[in-house]
C-alpha cells in the first residue's frame, strides 16, 4: 500500500475512521499525528459500534501497530478511560500501541481554560469540544507544556504540575472560576501515568525502522481541511494543522516518504460548532437528523449539515495534495429528489471559485449551485461500481471531476462491507 496520508477534505467527521479502518487491511502501523480527544473516529465492526478519541483506528484489526505520533496532544485520564473500554470489548492494546515520549499532555487546567474562554466569548463562542486542545497546544507554543516524557518520571512531574497549577490558579482565579486542587489532580495523573509508561517509546525512531524494513504506515488525520489552525476558516478552527503537513510534522516521517495522500469527503456537509458554512440547507438537516444521522460521536450535538461543497473540497486537494478520494455517506441521499453541489460562491457581483480567507466575507458568500436528479433507490447494499445506480455514478464522477481528484472510494454504509473500490 505504501505510506499513505489520510485527512478529511471538508469540516472533519468526514467518516475518516471507517475508511481508515478499510485501509488499515493493508497497512503495518497506523499513526495519529495531530489534535487529541477532540476527535471521534466510529468504526462498525458487524453490530459492534467503536468510537476512538485518541487511538488510532487501526487498533481494531489483530496484529497492526498503533502509534499515537509527537504532534498529539494526549489527555492521559481520557486515553486510560480509552484504553480500559477497549479492553472491556475485548481488544488487547498490550503489544500494539505506542504513545510518543515528546506528546505534550492535557491537563485539568486546560479543559477549564477552554471552558472559561467560551463563556467569556459569549455568541463569539467558537463551539469547542470543551476538550481543552486549545490550552494544551497554547502552552505547547508558548513552550511552557508538559509532555508523555515528564508524566512518567514521578518526582520531576510532581515538581512541574505544581508549578503549572500555582500559575494556572491564578488565571482560573481571573475566570470566577475554582482553582484546582494539586493534591487530587497529582494523586490521578500519577496513576494515569503509571499505566502508560509501558507505552511510551521514541516513536520517531520506531517509525523509521519500520519504515527502512518496508512496512507501509497509514497516516490518521483528525478533523477536517477547514478546521486547520492555518488553512481553516480562522479563528472557528481547532489548534493544529489537520492538512496532511501535519502528518510530518506530528510523526517525523519527511515529506519524500510519502507516497499518496487520500482525501475523504461525505457526499454532502456537515460542521460541528461555529462558523462559517456556506452550503448550511435546513432541508438536508432536517432529513438527516430524522433519520438519527449526523450527531457529534464526541459531544452528541446535532451536526449543521448541508449540500456538497465543491469550493472548499477544491481547496481542500490543493492544499493537501490530495491523489485520491473517498466518497462516504452516499446512502445519506438515497431518499432525495434534486441533489444540489455548489461550485462558487457569489457575494453581490464578485464570484470566487477559491475560498476566500476573509471570514465576514465568506459569511456572506452565497452558493452557486448545480442540480443532479436523485436516484431514489437505496445504495446500501452496492458492493461493486456497476451496482451503484446511474445517477448516483454519474453524481460521484461529478464530484471528482469538481473536486479535482480520482475517486477511490465509495462508501454506502458504516460497516466494513458498505465499501465500493473504483
Ligand atoms: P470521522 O470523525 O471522520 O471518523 O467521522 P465520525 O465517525 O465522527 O462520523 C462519521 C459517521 O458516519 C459515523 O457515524 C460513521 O459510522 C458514519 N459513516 C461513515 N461512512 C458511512 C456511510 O457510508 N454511510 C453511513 N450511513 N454512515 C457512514
Ligand atoms: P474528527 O476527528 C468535527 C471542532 C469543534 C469546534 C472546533 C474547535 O472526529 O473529525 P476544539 O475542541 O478542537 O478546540 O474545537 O473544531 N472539532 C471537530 N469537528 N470533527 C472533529 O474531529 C472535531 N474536532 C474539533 O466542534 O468547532
Ligand atoms: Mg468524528
Amino acid at each position: 500500500m505504501a505510506n499513505t496520508i489520510l485527512v478529511g477534505a471538508q469540516w472533519g467527521d468526514e467518516g475518516k475512521g471507517k475508511i481508515i479502518d478499510v485501509l488499515t487491511g493493508e497497512a503495518d502501523v497506523v499513526v495519529r499525528t495531530q489534535g487529541g480527544n477532540n476527535a471521534g473516529h466510529t468504526v462498525f465492526i458487524g453490530k459492534q459500534k467503536y468510537v476512538l478519541h485518541l487511538i488510532p483506528s487501526g487498533i481494531l484489526r489483530k496484529g497492526k501497530v498503533c502509534v499515537i505520533g509527537n504532534g498529539v496532544v494526549i489527555d492521559p485520564i481520557g486515553l486510560v478511560d480509552e484504553i480500559n473500554g477497549l479492553e472491556k470489548l475485548g481488544i488487547k492494546v498490550d503489544d500494539s500501541l505506542f504513545i510518543s515520549e515528546t506528546a505534550h499532555l492535557v491537563l485539568p487546567y486546560h479543559r477549564e481554560l477552554d471552558e472559561q474562554r467560551e463563556i467569556l466569548k459569549g455568541k463569539n463562542k467558537i463551539g469547542t469540544t470543551k476538550r481543552g486542545i486549545g490550552p494544551a497546544y497554547g502552552d505547547k507554543a508558548a513552550r511552557t507544556g508538559l509532555r508523555m516524557i515528564d508524566l512518567i518520571k514521578p518526582k520531576a512531574f510532581e515538581e512541574k504540575l505544581k508549578a503549572k497549577i500555582k500559575e494556572n490558579n491564578e488565571i482560573l482565579k481571573a475566570f470566577g472560576a475554582k482553582p484546582l486542587s494539586f493534591a487530587k489532580v497529582h494523586e490521578a495523573y500519577r496513576r494515569a501515568g503509571e499505566k502508560l509508561a509501558p507505552f511510551v517509546a521514541n516513536t520517531v525512531i520506531y517509525l523509521h525502522t519500520a519504515n527502512r524494513r518496508g512496512k507501509d504506515i497509514l497516516f490518521e488525520g483528525a478533523q477536517g481541511t477547514f478546521l486547520d489552525i492555518d488553512h481553516g476558516t480562522y479563528p472557528f478552527v481547532t489548534s493544529s494543522n489537520t492538512t496532511a503537513g501535519g502528518a510530518c510534522t506530528g510523526s517525523g516521517i519527511p515529506p519524500h516518504r510519502m507516497d499518496r495522500v487520500v482525501g475523504v469527503m461525505k457526499a454532502y456537509t456537515t460542521r460541528v460548532g461555529e462558523g462559517p458554512l456556506p452550503t448550511e440547507n435546513s432541508e438536508i438537516a432536517d432529513m438527516l437528523h430524522n433519520m438519527g444521522r449526523e450527531f457529534g460521536a464526541t459531544t452528541g450535538r446535532a451536526r449543521r449539515c448541508g449540500w456538497f461543497d465543491a469550493v472548499a473540497t477544491r481547496h481542500a486537494t490543493m492544499v493537501n495534495g490530495i491523489d485520491e478520494l473517498a466518497v462516504t455517506n452516499v446512502d445519506g441521499l438515497d431518499t432525495l429528489d434534486r441533489i444540489r453541489v455548489c461550485v462558487a460562491y457569489r457575494v453581490g457581483k464578485q464570484q470566487f471559485d477559491y475560498v476566500p480567507n476573509d471570514i465576514d466575507l465568506l459569511g456572506r458568500c452565497e452558493p452557486v449551485y448545480i442540480d443532479f436528479v436523485g436516484w431514489k433507490t437505496p445504495t446500501t447494499n452496492a458492493r461493486k461500481w456497476k451496482d451503484l445506480p446511474p445517477r448516483a455514478r454519474t453524481y460521484l464522477e461529478a464530484l471528482a471531476e469538481v473536486t479535482g481528484a480520482r475517486l477511490s472510494i465509495v462508501s454506502v454504509g458504516p460497516s466494513r462491507e458498505q465499501t465500493i473500490f473504483v
